[in-house]
Formats: structure tokens, C-alpha cells, sequence
């Protein structure tokens, strides 16, 4: 028992240990809480199960604030006990997806740079209760992160009382390998002095008042592993393509075999393009990202990636107990910042990152969707796609051409919905090659992307659409009657191909 105190050095603070059913005890119908937890890393893992415990069999409703998604099906448990009023800014989970589609529960889907900055300015309701996992408590009163920063920073600045669960499961070497830094409210506030990914500007845990813990808990749970699948054939090829284009910026003197900064989206689909990095020839790079997903590990360990800086970790099983295991080989190549810090546009913009991230559709002008199938059923959220996608020297897309066995053409002639405008897109990567925006007019980007990005299955299709657009004229050429065809067509007869839209 005396190594678990160990994890919490102020005397005051020991006598603060509760059991996680008597934590939840604490939480009051209606109440707001705050969740450590981002991408399934570092999330709270015990009060959350008493809580959903409690709201099986009492009326208990919360709203609930995180980093992004949790782990450990907390965010299933949650969705299937009916136990929440309102989420945000992220979850990944089908069982929550699938209440949130049906109207159940309210999900505020937003840029995950800006949820502190709402926190700070009072915009949303008060946070009842932060309740956050820890390595450990400091003399001093910080606590420690673990896997993941998120929104625990500003969750437990703002929150009116503080939970900490102190996960045994996780690392003590994880100490040291924060950053956090607290940029103030708006209109008061400096430059945020990080120009290099390996800058440290804050301090190495979150600093509390104690007197706001109300309770300590002990848990000893690894993280849920992420749950991406190997790259296929097409993700290699998207690799390929990717590394063509930066070639081609290097032989055009913007980029050097340095390259800049690179931040990559969460998903399969952005793992295996980072992934084929590996047999590329650019060295020395850095990471500024908000996720580090298994490739980046990869690439760290071959030599190719010198420094990484994220917001949480988030690995596969395999790679999570090679990591943890040797971490000590890591330590100095790592930070964890704040979200608002891994995903703050003045960072972004400073720092000139070349970022990647996956659409689920995107349209002939270049407009992405990568949040609502078919417009209307809410997949996962924006994340910080938003946040790197408009700052970012490059603004990269990647995604298969076509999904459901072909049934759906990721590139159709409107999008269904717009997460990132045509204005903050300039590349778009597909397995069918690579299509640079910039500099292009919309008539110009159409063309390209018709002919570089479109599977051949569609490409005719779309280029009979873009004809009949051109003849109404316009800046931005539509066949307003027929933008959403596609989609109406799968939804009719379950595919995109235009041969059964005819039969309608
Ligand atoms: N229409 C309908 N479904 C589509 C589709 C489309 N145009 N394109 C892809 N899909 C489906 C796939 O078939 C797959 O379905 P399945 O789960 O039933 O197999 C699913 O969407 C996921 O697609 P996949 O190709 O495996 O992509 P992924 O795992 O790389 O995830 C996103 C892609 C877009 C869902 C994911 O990257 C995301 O949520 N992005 C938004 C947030 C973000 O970018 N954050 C990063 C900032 S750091």
C-alpha cells in the first residue's frame, strides 16, 4: 500500500481516498461533468462504470464533456443506459453514434481547439464535478496526466470539484512528459511562445487548488487499444501518391527532405498514409499532431521521425505493450500538450504544418465532408480536422475513391455536408492519384479531381454532371436539381451508379 501513496504526495490528500462507487454517489441528476479521456487514451475508467451503475436503476441524467471519444465502451455504457442530455466535442462510438442519430441525445460536434475557450468564457453550463485520470499528485498540488491531456487543464481549472483516479496501470516514467500551458482568457492574452514541436512553455501537470479535490480513486486498467485496421493495398497506394506530391514540393523548393511539421488525423485510413513514410527518403521529420497513432511509433523507432509533440497517445494493443514496455527510449522524444494547444490555429499557422486527414466524401470544388453520412447520420465529429485543415501550410485530404464495394463515390458532384470548405482544402489524396488545388480556379479544381481522384467507375458520371453544370454557368458551376442526385439515388436503390438513377 505504501507505493500506491506514493502516487499521491500531499499527506492532506491521502486521506481523500474513496471507492469509485462513493465518487459517483457524489454526482447529481442534471450536473455537468468534465472527462479526462481523447481518442480512447487516458480516459477515467472507474467513476464513469459506478455512475452508469447508478443511473441503471435511479433517473439520472448528465451532460458530458471530454477531450474527444473514451475508452473502455464508457461512451457505449453511457449511450445504452440513456444516462446523458448533452456531449461533446467528439465520441467514435456506434452504439452512441446510432442514439445520437435517432435524436436520444443532444451532441454538440465541434472544433476541439475551441472547447476550453468556451470553458474559460462561461459559454457552456458549469462543470460540476472534472474527474480526471492521473499518474499522481505532486507535493505542489498538480496532478499528472496520463496518456492523454485533452481538456483537464481547463476542465479542472473551471470545474467546482475534482476527481482524480490514480491509474497504477499507467507508467510513473509518463511523468515528465507533459506540457501544460494556460494561454489566458481572450483579449488579455500573449503570443503563445511555441515555435519548434519540441518547445516546452508550461509547467508538467495540471496545478489545482487541493482544497477542490473531493476525492481520490485507484484504479489499475491499461487503456482500451485503438481499434485500427493494417493498410491495405489502397492505403499504400494513397501513400504512394502523398509522397509523390512532396517530392514534388521539394523539387519545387517549398519543402526540403525535412519537410515541416506533420500532423495526421486519426483512422485507419490516416495511420497507413503516415505509415508509408517509412520508405520514404525524408528524415528528421516532426510531428505536431493531436493524435499519435501506431505509425508514428514506427516511425520513431526507425530513426525517420526525431520529435513528436500530441495531445494524447492512442495505440493497438500490440504496440501499446511495446511502448509502455521500453518508454524510456521515448521519454525525451515526446510531449503531451493541452488540445488547445496541439490544435491551436496560431500554432498551426506558425509553425507551417503539413497536415492530413480523412474525408468521408468530398465534392468536384474540393468541399469535404468528413463528419455526416449522407448528410444527416453523424459518424464521429470534425475533431481537430477543422482546426489543422484551415491553418495548416497544407491542408491535405485523403480518402478512398469509392466505399461500399462501390456502391458510393466518395467524390460526388456536391457534398452532403460541409465540414472543411473548399477554401481551407488544397490536396486531395486518393489510390487513384493526387489532385493539388491550389492556385486553381473552380473550374480548374473540378477537372483535376474528376481526372486524378475519381474512381473510374464514376468518373464519366461525373464529368456528364459537370458538362450539363457548365452550360447554366457560374463561378462555381451546379445543376442545383441534381447536386444531391447521388445520394438520393443510393438511398433509393442503393448505389450511386447513375445506370440505376435512369430506372427512377
Ligand atoms: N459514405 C458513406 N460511408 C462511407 C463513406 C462515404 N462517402 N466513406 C467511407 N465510409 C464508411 C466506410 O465504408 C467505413 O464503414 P465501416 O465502418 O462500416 O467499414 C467507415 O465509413 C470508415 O471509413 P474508413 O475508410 O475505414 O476510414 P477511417 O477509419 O480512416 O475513418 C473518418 C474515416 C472520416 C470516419 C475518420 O477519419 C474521422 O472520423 N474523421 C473526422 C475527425 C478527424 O479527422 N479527426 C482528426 C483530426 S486530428
Amino acid at each position: 500500500m505504501e507505493s500506491v501513496y506514493k502516487r499521491i504526495q500531499d499527506q492532506r490528500l491521502q486521506e481523500r481516498v474513496v471507492s469509485a462507487e462513493e465518487a459517483a454517489s457524489w454526482i447529481q441528476d442534471g450536473m455537468t461533468l468534465g472527462l479526462s479521456g481523447f481518442t480512447r487514451a487516458g480516459d477515467v475508467k472507474a467513476v464513469p462504470f459506478a455512475l452508469a451503475k447508478r443511473a441503471e436503476q435511479e433517473p439520472l441524467k448528465v451532460n458530458v464533456y471530454t477531450g474527444a471519444s473514451l475508452g473502455s465502451d464508457v461512451d457505449k455504457l453511457f449511450a445504452e443506459v440513456g444516462m446523458i442530455n448533452k456531449r461533446l466535442p467528439f465520441q467514435a462510438d456506434p452504439t452512441m453514434r446510432k442514439k445520437i442519430n435517432q435524436g436520444e441525445l443532444y451532441f454538440i460536434d465541434q472544433h476541439l481547439s475551441h472547447t476550453s475557450e468556451w470553458i474559460r468564457a462561461n459559454v457552456l453550463d458549469p462543470i460540476d464535478f472534472a474527474i480526471l485520470e492521473a499518474v499522481s499528485i505532486t507535493e505542489d498540488g498538480m496532478i499528472i496526466p496520463t496518456t492523454s491531456i485533452g481538456n483537464s487543464m481547463a476542465f479542472a481549472q473551471h470545474a467546482k470539484s475534482i476527481i482524480v483516479e490514480i491509474n497504477l496501470a499507467q507508467p510513473e516514467l509518463l511523468e515528465g512528459i507533459h506540457d501544460l500551458y494556460e494561454p489566458g482568457s481572450q483579449g488579455e492574452r500573449s503570443p503563445i511562445p511555441l515555435t519548434k514541436p519540441d518547445d516546452r512553455i508550461g509547467s508538467m501537470g495540471i496545478p489545482v487548488d487541493i482544497e477542490k479535490i473531493k476525492g481520490i480513486v485507484f484504479t489499475n486498467q491499461l487503456d482500451s487499444p485503438s481499434t485500427i485496421v493494417a493498410p491495405d493495398e489502397e492505403t499504400v497506394t494513397m501513400a504512394q501518391h502523398l509522397i509523390a506530391f512532396l517530392r514534388q514540393e521539394i523539387e519545387a523548393g517549398r519543402l526540403t527532405n525535412r519537410l515541416a511539421p506533420l500532423q495526421s488525423g486519426i483512422g485507419s485510413v490516416a495511420n497507413a498514409v503516415f505509415h508509408g513514410l517509412l520508405d520514404s527518403e525524408f528524415t528528421d521529420l516532426e510531428v505536431y499532431s493531436e493524435v499519435l497513432q501506431d505509425a508514428v511509433f514506427d516511425l520513431l523507432d526507425a530513426g525517420k521521425v526525431r520529435f513528436a509533440s500530441c495531445c494524447s497517445i492512442t495505440l493497438s494493443s500490440s504496440k501499446m505493450e511495446q511502448v509502455f514496455s521500453n518508454f524510456e527510449q521515448y521519454r525525451d522524444r515526446l510531449i503531451l500538450r493541452p488540445q488547445e494547444i496541439s490544435n491551436h490555429p496560431e500554432v498551426i499557422r506558425r509553425m507551417g504544418l503539413i497536415s492530413i486527414n480523412t474525408a468521408l466524401e468530398l465534392d468536384i470544388y474540393g468541399n469535404v465532408n468528413s463528419t455526416h453520412i449522407m448528410g444527416t447520420q453523424m459518424m464521429n465529429g470534425i475533431g481537430g480536422s477543422g482546426d489543422f485543415a484551415r491553418n495548416a501550410r497544407l491542408g491535405i485530404f485523403v480518402t478512398k475513391s469509392i466505399a461500399k464495394d462501390g456502391k458510393i463515390s466518395s467524390i460526388v458532384p456536391f457534398v452532403s455536408h460541409v465540414d472543411h470548405t473548399e477554401h481551407d482544402v488544397d490536396v486531395i489524396v486518393t489510390e487513384q492519384g493526387y489532385a493539388d488545388l491550389r492556385g486553381l480556379a473552380p473550374r480548374e479544381r473540378a477537372e483535376l479531381i474528376i481526372e486524378r481522384c475519381a474512381h473510374p467507375m464514376y468518373r464519366e458520371q461525373l464529368t456528364e454532371y459537370y458538362q450539363e453544370a457548365l452550360k447554366k454557368g457560374g463561378q462555381t458551376p451546379h445543376v442545383l436539381e441534381k447536386a444531391h442526385s447521388w445520394h438520393v439515388n443510393y438511398a433509393k436503390n442503393g448505389t450511386m451508379l447513375q445506370k440505376v438513377v435512369q430506372h427512377m
